[in-house]
């Protein structure tokens, strides 16, 4: 059979693949699932609706190539180039390179993504629906990643605090935390001119419906919300505080701890993350392809 025949004319037989909540607020597992190959439709309605159910899928065991994470991330929606171009993937700038290496005295990905917590380009008009983080090379010790559901955070807001965010919006910068600084010996790269004019600032409401599921959840991080609109600067600054303490409490946190060949995908539209980090002298290297979602509302 031709190439072509074999993507577009072939039904793919459906894979015997298991979903397993984890003992978590959030979260599953999918065991049999081999992604090197498409999914037929059948397959593919089931993976979407698990992930919609729980936020979060890992699917075990992917020993994939850049281009068939493109092409599975691809079913979900047109994918997000990140503006730091010099950490994409050579010949699949879909992919965005999160790593500590080194090569001849220059970083090969973003070292320190996700060190505060967030929610992927909330800085966009069209923020991500979600990320696929594919594991390359783990570290013995650490690395691990934290995410937190903003459905619970939602639902769980004292009144003052709901009655602060209802109605009201926020202002999102990629620019609020970015900083040149020095991280594990490594220095930010400074942003040219034509990647701060990819990153100007946005707004969105603080309270967003999912579009597929209809539940609401909050939508402010500490990493990219500098303040929000139509209240005093001082006002903005403690509700903020309250509500980044809040949406990162421990029951609504599932807990990643990877393992070799995991790829996870989490829907942003839901919830934030947070890198924990790993010993500078341990290698951490993994693929991000990012899915562009739809305008908060
Ligand atoms: C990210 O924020 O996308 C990176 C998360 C991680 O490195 O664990």
């Amino acid at each position: 059979m031709s190439a072509y025949a074999q993507t577009h004319l072939a039904p793919y037989s459906s894979q015997a693949f298991e979903v397993r909540p984890f003992d978590a607020p959030l979260g599953a597992e999918v065991l049999n699932l081999d992604l090197s190959q498409p999914l037929n439709d059948e397959d593919f309605a089931r993976v979407h609706r698990a992930h919609l159910d729980h936020g979060l899928l890992v699917f075990r065991d992917q020993r994939i190539t850049p281009q068939q994470q493109i092409a599975f991330s691809r079913r979900f929606g047109p994918l997000q180039i990140h503006v730091l171009k010099q950490f994409l993937l050579s010949g699949h700038p879909e992919i965005f390179i999160i790593s500590n290496i080194v090569e001849n005295g220059q970083p090969i990905g973003l070292a320190d993504a996700g060190k505060y917590w967030h929610s992927d380009l909330s800085y966009k008009e069209l923020p991500s629906l979600g990320s696929m983080l594919l594991a390359q090379e783990l570290p013995e010790e650490g690395g691990d990643t934290l995410f937190a559901s903003q459905q619970l955070a939602y639902e769980t807001l004292p009144a003052h605090l709901r009655q602060a965010v209802e109605g009201r919006r926020a202002v999102h910068s990629y620019t609020a935390r970015y900083r040149d600084e020095v991280f594990s010996g490594v220095r930010r790269p400074t942003l040219t001119a034509a990647q701060l004019a990819e990153v100007q600032a946005v707004e969105h409401p603080m309270v967003r419906i999912h579009p597929e599921t209809g539940r609401k959840g909050l939508f402010v991080n500490e990493n990219f919300t500098t303040h929000i609109l139509g209240i005093p600067e001082d006002e903005s600054r403690q509700i903020l505080a309250e509500l980044f303490a809040h949406s990162a409490r421990p029951e609504f946190i599932y807990r990643h701890q990877w393992q070799p060949h995991d790829m996870v995908f989490w829907d942003n539209r839901a919830l934030i993350h947070l890198a924990t980090g790993c010993p500078s002298h341990q290698r951490r290297h993994m693929h991000r392809t990012t899915i562009q979602g739809s305008a908060p509302l």
